[in-house]
């Protein structure tokens, strides 16, 4: 009887320690297998506002470029992008702006001031100064940002990235 009751004991004590030493080595290991998991997990790009300066320092009348980067992580490896918009006033109120990308294959369009034109250096696409297509291959006009997709605030000029 005696017996039976030290080994009732020392089960205890072993079936305490286990518990301890599982609860230290929750403790020890979720936060690392946290870390492990956790950029694999994330979203490879988030949406949100991205500043593109002081709007009064773009000026009147001339399409200005403002350029941004942007970082996405895909599982370890992160990326930095970087990205571009053409912005133009043409009104202390009045602002256009486009995306420098050319809706053909992606390429950075340049603003040419003498031709007034926006030409992608890919395949010798137009673009007029409000984005419209003028020649070469491109389907549709430069995209832009508008509506709820453009804020001012506190004088600064703001975009609404989508980095999906
Ligand atoms: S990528 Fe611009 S014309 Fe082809």
């Amino acid at each position: 009887m005696a017996g039976s009751h030290n080994i009732s004991r020392r089960d205890f004590v072993k079936l305490i320690t286990g518990a301890v030493g599982a609860i230290i080595g929750a403790a020890i290991g979720l936060p690392a297998i946290d870390y492990l998991i956790d950029p694999a997990l994330k979203a490879a790009g988030k949406d949100a506002w991205v500043p593109l300066g002081k709007l009064e320092t773009f000026e009147i009348g001339k399409p200005t470029l403002a350029t941004f980067t942007r970082s996405t992580v895909n599982g370890w490896e992160k990326t930095v992008n970087s990205y571009g918009v053409f912005v133009l006033r043409s009104s202390d109120t009045d602002t256009l702006i486009l995306s420098n990308k050319c809706t053909h294959l992606g390429c950075h369009v340049n603003w040419n001031v003498d031709k007034q034109e926006y030409i992608c250096p890919c395949h010798d696409a137009q673009f007029g100064i409000n984005g419209e297509v003028l020649g070469g291959p491109p389907p549709r006009p430069l995209d832009r940002y508008t509506g709820d997709q453009v804020q001012v605030t506190d004088g600064k000029l703001l975009i609404y990235f989508r980095g999906g």
